[in-house]
């Protein structure tokens, strides 16, 4: 269990027996055994009742008892429930609330900044937002004041949000409500949220982390500290990434006296489902167990393994493994359980890579780039996951010279420096539009994101100039296998910008 509320800090302190017997309650698990074990007969949603109505094939796939769990308890037995685990999970994480979210961390940034910032209020915000940061600008009508992340000169990787950059911007924007930092990033990356917490809070202005990436930080002293340790006022997390979390399972953290939990209660209904999917939440109850009474012997396991993978994949010829020294960054703010492996020294691009480790061997990394591929080891892998890993890559071949020199290696970045912002998300996204050429587009205001997938990350947002270098990053990156979405055409044929008001 991450530290108590009254004493942040960056790791578990040793806990009373009565807190370790509170964590062993699932209050999700016991609310979903005893609707079970009840016999109910549910004339509720879901209408496929406990499974009896599914298709076959997919009854078969998912078992019975998951589509036995997937209930409807009824409103008063749900709320109290996982309140109940809610506050269970908020002591684990640090927070004063948490909030369990089932659309991901997604739903926590929109909720979140709908519940701290009004239409034209400046934030100040990392560059390296992802996409449904972005769309919480357009919901909320904020202005983004974009910082652009510091850069590693030669690998072309993101070093975070350098606190000097945030009281900088801070002073030159005076009236800014809130700072958004992306931390750690898709690339293991991790901002030194003290320092820009102690920037913010010394001007009055709140700080919230989208630690989508990091749920597992501050359960181990070999993890970066979390952002509830580091003075964040919130925080969203993923455990459905890299813990045990089902997919979709998220929590909003927060603290402090800059945030009103009740606003952020209300902007959570918001921004969720009213029919929440139960196994999803039981996972996050689920998970907080875990992580409660086991998540430091877990990640240390983790640590090992992906330690000795780094290592392995290191030696390979043609093969290199970031690590912090590499980025020139401090231990505490790089996750070591994040692969980022370089192929490009095997004259591969990471899309091919990925493509022939999915084919070839089984293997399915998180996401590539035209630099390499990223693999996360989490606490559900085994010394023979690793293994297998690793003889993948091993095996991947060598092209001699096919690999050309990329201007645009990592979608982290060239291709997402702030461009000029001509208007706010907001006001591109409600404009009127058209289709031009890519080849055409400089020089246009985006009316739309285009964001490669994975990471995520919009090479051009709503309302900014295009520029040359971002066209050149894109028609890069579409020839070498990079996925488009949010743009009306994916291809890239044609982009929309805007035509007027
Ligand atoms: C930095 C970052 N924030 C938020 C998200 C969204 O998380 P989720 O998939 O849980 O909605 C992602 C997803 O990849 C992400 O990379």
């Amino acid at each position: 269990m991450l530290q108590t509320v009254a004493v942040p800090a960056a790791h578990a302190p040793a806990r009373s027996r009565s807190a370790a017997s509170a964590h062993q309650r699932s209050p999700v698990i016991d609310a979903l055994r005893a609707f079970g074990a009840n016999g109910t007969v549910p004339f509720s949603t879901p209408g496929h009742k406990l499974g009896a109505g599914l298709d076959r094939d997919l009854h078969d796939l998912l078992g019975s008892r998951f589509c036995a769990s997937d209930v409807w308890l009824n409103t008063a037995d749900h709320d109290r429930t996982v309140r109940q685990a809610e506050n269970l999970a908020a002591q684990t994480w640090g927070a004063e609330r948490s909030f369990f979210l089932v659309n991901g961390s997604s739903s926590g940034n929109q909720a979140f900044l709908l519940a701290t910032v009004a239409p034209g209020d400046e934030v100040v915000v990392a560059r390296d937002l992802h996409q449904s940061l972005l769309a919480a600008f357009i919901l909320t009508g904020a202005r983004p004041i974009y910082v652009a992340p510091r850069l590693h000169p030669s690998l072309q990787l993101g070093l975070g949000m350098a606190a000097e950059d945030v009281a900088a911007t801070l002073d030159a924007h005076p009236a800014a409500k809130l700072v958004v930092v992306t931390s750690p990033t898709y690339w293991g990356v991790a901002s030194n949220l003290r320092e820009i917490a102690i920037e913010a809070h010394t001007r009055g202005v709140a700080v919230y982390v989208d630690e989508a990436w990091g749920p597992h930080f501050g359960f181990h002293p070999g993890l970066p500290p979390s952002a509830m340790s580091s003075g964040a006022d919130g925080a969203v997390t993923s455990p459905h990434k890299l813990l045990t979390g089902l997919s979709q399972a998220a929590l909003l953290n927060v603290r402090g006296p800059r945030v009103s939990p009740a606003r952020v209660a209300n902007t959570v209904k918001l921004t969720q489902t009213t029919s929440p999917l139960m196994p999803i939440l039981a996972s996050l109850d689920a998970c907080r167990r875990q992580m409660a009474l086991h998540g430091e012997e877990m990640l240390e396991r983790t640590i090992q393994l992906a330690g000795g993978a780094r290592a392995a994949l290191g030696r390979l010829p043609g093969i290199d493994v970031l690590d912090a020294s590499r980025l020139g960054l401090p231990p505490e703010q790089y996750d070591p359980t994040r692969l980022v492996i370089d192929v490009q020294g095997r004259g591969l691009s990471g899309y091919l890579a990925e493509t022939l480790l999915r084919e070839r061997f089984g293997i399915a990394p998180e996401m590539s780039d035209t630099a390499g591929i990223v693999c996360l080891v989490t606490v559900s892998d085994t010394p023979e996951t690793v293994q297998r890993l690793i003889r993948a890559v091993a095996s991947l071949p060598h092209r001699s010279g096919s690999a050309a020199v990329s201007a645009c290696p990592r979608v982290a970045g060239e291709a997402i420096a702030p461009g000029q912002q001509a208007l706010t998300p907001r006001e591109a996204y409600f404009a009127r539009t058209r289709a031009v050429p890519l080849a055409r587009a400089a020089g246009e205001i985006a009316a739309e994101a285009v964001i490669p997938y994975p990471p995520g990350i919009p090479v051009l947002t709503p309302g900014e100039i295009i520029s040359d270098v971002k066209l050149n990053c894109l028609r890069e990156g579409l020839a070498s296998g990079m996925h488009i979405r949010g743009a009306a055409d994916s291809t890239l044929e044609t982009v929309r910008v805007v035509s007027g008001l």
